[in-house]
């Protein structure tokens, strides 16, 4: 048995197939999908997870049709506005996790303004991954280490992170049915425990977050060792 996790990470997978199969446009699931956020930052705050990351814009949602991605940052841009006093209320404090230097200059400047407002909050931490993808964020940390001339450690890497302070991730949630990680948190994750759902994003609910939850500390987790040990038991 474990404890609860300290820090879920989410896939937030299936918001276009539940647009499609209701003949509606793919970002209306997108929208739909903004209220899944809503909800289930609410719910893991309420459970007392120190660090949620939701994999909101990875580096290669770029290619897709400039209408959804321009709607995927007006989504974005709507939800800071919306949710500042909310996260301020609840003591959540945002933080970017990604390269910013593309995003656009209004999310962009949204993002600084929750960010900054939010920053003295103590009770849980909501990353956003926005233009993020792992092999791009481990590059950068072992340039910083190599132009630093410091020695490439996973103190030092870690540090150069953009999850810095934060603990690894005990549990990876992908949602929409599929099974795989996407480029998402490489490193932090490589302990993680994986949870894959059918369930697609916008009807992800507070109960399918609790039987995630539930699910996890079912999990015996063992990093590297036996069963037998951690359980302080003698063996031959
Ligand atoms: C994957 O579903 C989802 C995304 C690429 C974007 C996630 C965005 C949101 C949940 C809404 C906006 C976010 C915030 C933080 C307000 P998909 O489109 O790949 O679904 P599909 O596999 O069914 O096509």
């Amino acid at each position: 048995m474990s404890d609860l996790p300290r820090h879920v990470a989410i896939i937030m997978d299936g918001n276009g197939r539940w647009a499609q199969a209701r003949e509606l446009k793919r970002i209306e699931g997108h929208r739909a999908g903004a209220d899944a956020v809503r909800r289930i930052t609410t719910r893991a705050r309420e459970r007392g997870i120190e660090s949620l990351t939701l994999f909101a814009f990875s580096t290669e949602n770029w290619q897709r049709p400039k209408d959804e991605v321009r709607g995927l940052w007006g989504l974005l841009i709507d939800f800071l506005k919306s949710e500042l006093t909310t996260l301020i209320k609840n003591q959540i404090g945002l933080r970017l996790i990604g390269d910013p230097g593309p995003i656009p200059a209004l999310a962009q400047h949204q993002l600084n303004k929750v960010i900054k407002r939010t920053s003295g909050s103590t009770q849980m931490t909501l990353n956003l991954a926005l233009n993020y993808g792992a092999k791009a964020e481990l590059i950068h940390a072992f340039e910083q280490l190599k132009k630093n001339d410091q020695p490439i450690d996973e103190k030092n890497v870690e540090r150069h992170l953009y999850t810095a302070n934060q603990p690894p991730v005990d549990l990876l949630i992908r949602t929409g049915g599929e099974h795989r990680l996407s480029n998402f948190l490489l490193w932090q994750a490589a302990y993680a425990e994986l949870y894959f759902v059918d369930t697609l994003w916008p009807d992800y609910s507070d109960a399918d977050f609790d039987r995630a939850l539930n699910d996890f500390r079912q999990r015996e987790r063992r990093f590297g060792r036996t069963s037998a040990q951690l359980n302080n038991e003698v063996t031959p």
